[in-house]
């Protein structure tokens, strides 16, 4: 089988790159991404030989033919995933999740590909207080991040019904584990711990989150991409729901620094305030999440303490520019917990 992944320099597709040359080594692996700030060839280092890396943007229909040709199937990670930046604007957040969806799939329907996987997002769905989301609960997006992730679903499911187009979507919660990109919470409140700097709250911390440790997703989304209905859209949901700042204070103790290095700030605009997904339909096809909240948790902690080579070009990159701009002030105007 040779695959077209795109967006794999980032934290989720370069772990399903080095799942899928785990399981299957004879696979062959084109990626396809254009090295936003948060894709690093770096994340593909122990496979770089295994794999042919073309650099360019999934809304560039003559570098995508390029690049799928000769491919059986295409896995679509590319995105541009911080809820936070498309707030700040929305821009880049449609150009990749609508108009770069459209043209992989345009491609994918010309150049004959047997099987499309769109990476998708429980945030599609919106905020739920009780109970959890099914694959056929109505999309109600709240940032321009979900809002433009659920137009590149319905797009897939234009071209499933209109073309036959023979595609399948995984909608996954929550992830955590290595090479995440700090402006996420679980690496922000790692590395800021290990600084002593402070811990930046949003608004009380009692939002939940799903957890899925993110080679169980990897290895949810290579289950659906063999074995899922095309036309059918797969929920994968994490094993453990955590609120914010239970999470958190476990990161404080995990690393050993101090409680009050927590401050809670200004809130999200528009935060979702919970997010649950039933995974009744990928767990028929036999998956399970393998990895609890505990011990991931702790392998992740484990890794970036490990992985300062990693992490310090970044923090002392754009970066450094991104946190000041998003925390400078709120970190100024401390607000009740
Ligand atoms: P990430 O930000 O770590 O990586 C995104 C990758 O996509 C980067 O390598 C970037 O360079 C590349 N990219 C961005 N725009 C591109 C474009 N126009 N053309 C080509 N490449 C482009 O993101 P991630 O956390 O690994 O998320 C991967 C996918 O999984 C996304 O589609 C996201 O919506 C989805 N998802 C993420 C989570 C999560 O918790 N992180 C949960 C569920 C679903
Ligand atoms: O649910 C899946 C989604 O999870 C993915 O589709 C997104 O790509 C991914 O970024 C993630 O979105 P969230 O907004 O849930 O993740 P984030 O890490 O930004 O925030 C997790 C929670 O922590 C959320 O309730 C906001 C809160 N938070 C976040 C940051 C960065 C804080 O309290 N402080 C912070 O500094």
């Amino acid at each position: 089988m040779r695959l077209l992944v795109t967006g794999a320099a980032g934290f989720i597709g370069s772990t399903y790159v080095r799942v899928v040359l785990e399981e299957r080594p004879d696979d062959e692996i084109v990626v396809l991404d254009k090295l936003t700030y948060a894709g690093r060839r770096e994340n593909l280092a122990e496979v770089e030989d295994r794999i042919t890396f073309v650099e360019g943007a999934i809304e560039d229909p003559q570098v995508v033919r390029e690049a799928m040709e000769g491919c059986d199937a295409v896995v679509n990670f590319a995105a541009e995933s911080h809820v936070d930046r498309s707030i700040a604007g929305q821009d880049v957040f449609a150009i990749t999740h609508v108009i770069g969806t459209g043209v992989l799939l345009d491609a994918a329907r010309e150049l004959g590909v047997a099987r499309y996987l769109q990476v998708s997002t429980d945030e599609v769905y919106g905020s739920i207080t009780e109970g959890s989301f099914t694959e056929e609960s109505p999309l109600r997006p709240s940032s321009p991040y979900s809002a433009t992730k659920a137009a590149g679903d319905l797009l897939v499911c234009a071209h499933v019904h209109t073309y036959g187009l023979e595609a399948v979507i995984c909608r996954g919660s929550n992830n955590y584990g290595p090479r995440q990109y700090p402006e996420k919470l679980i690496p922000l409140m790692i590395l800021n711990a290990l600084h002593g700097d402070h811990l930046p709250v949003y608004g009380d911390g009692r939002q939940v989150r799903n957890w899925l440790y993110v080679e169980d997703f990897a290895r949810a989304i290579d289950l659906v991409l063999r074995e899922g209905r095309p036309g059918e859209v797969y929920n994968v949901g994490g094993p453990d729901e955590k609120e914010n700042i239970e999470v958190v204070r476990r990161i404080v103790e995990l690393v050993g620094a101090d409680e009050s290095l927590i401050e809670h700030v200004r809130d999200r605009p528009g935060h979702d305030f919970r997010y649950s997904l039933r995974s009744d339909k990928v767990q028929a096809l036999g998956w399970r999440a393998r990895v609890r909240f505990d011990e991931g948790l702790e392998r992740t902690v484990q890794w970036y303490r490990d992985n300062a080579w990693w992490w310090e070009p970044i923090r002392s990159g754009e970066y450094r520019e991104y946190y000041e701009r998003q925390y400078g002030r709120k970190l100024g105007e401390r607000q009740a917990g």
